[in-house]
């Protein structure tokens, strides 16, 4: 991975947030970020080329042939999440905010049986309503702030089907750990939030990650009841 551009990624991704936030539009940079790196993965902040490890070791621990029905990509990027949730088994929908990044992430993985939607977290299509087995989510509530990420929690809670599953990746905090942002990390009782909207609780982790100082995440699973 280039480390200089990685850099130059985020000095774009940092310019383009503000600007958008002072324009009223603060989901509209994602789109900008991805047009401008012009199909370059090191100029994207998460664009790791790999998918998350969290979500390949949960993946790695579900019984044999579990992995079946239709899952839910979250905030795809460059779509790598949805690949190995479709090479695990599942009839995999995945979308993104940004048009750019679902083209790219289909052409990436033009050989996966995968539908790449552009579409708004916050606005889904009516016919995505309680329509998922898996709802997976990577690192797209913690690039979200209010109202927009209250918003998001309630949303994707309603997209899981009945005994339907959600997956939550996210950078974590403790409540009383400083914030340095961006990203926004989940704190424990955002993640409980999900047991008010009709979930109850089934798997809560903390990772850390190889950066310096290693980087705390939680993985949290709910079932819908
Ligand atoms: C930090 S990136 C994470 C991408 C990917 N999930 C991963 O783990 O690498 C957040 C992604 O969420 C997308 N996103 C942000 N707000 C969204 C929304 N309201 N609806 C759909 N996607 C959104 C962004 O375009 C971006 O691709």
């Amino acid at each position: 991975m280039d480390q200089e551009k990685r850099k130059q990624g985020k000095a774009i991704a940092d310019r383009l947030r503000a600007e958008y936030e002072a324009q009223g539009t603060p989901l509209l940079w994602f789109d900008a970020l991805y047009r401008e790196a012009e199909g370059d993965p090191d100029l994207i902040p998460w664009g790791h080329k790999q998918a998350r490890f969290p979500l390949l070791n949960w993946l790695e621990r579900q019984p044999e042939h579990s992995c079946t029905g239709h899952a839910l990509d979250v905030g795809t990027g460059l779509g790598d999440n949805a690949a190995v949730l479709a090479k695990a088994g599942y009839n995999v929908t995945a979308f993104d905010i940004s048009k750019t990044a679902v083209d790219w992430a289909e052409k990436r993985f033009a050989d996966l049986p995968i539908d790449w939607q552009a579409a708004d977290l916050l606005n889904p299509p009516k016919e995505w309503t309680g329509a998922f087995d898996l709802v997976s989510e990577t690192f797209t509530i913690q690039a979200l702030k209010d109202p927009e990420r209250t918003q998001a929690f309630h949303s994707l809670a309603s997209l899981v089907a009945p005994k339907g599953r959600l997956l939550i990746v996210a950078r974590g905090r403790l409540e009383d750990e400083p914030l340095n942002p961006p990203p926004w990390p989940l704190t424990p009782s955002e993640l409980d939030r999900f047991e008010t909207l009709g979930f109850r609780s089934i798997l809560r982790e903390t990772f850390f990650d190889q950066k310096t100082p290693p980087m705390r995440h939680f993985l949290a699973e709910f079932q819908r009841g």
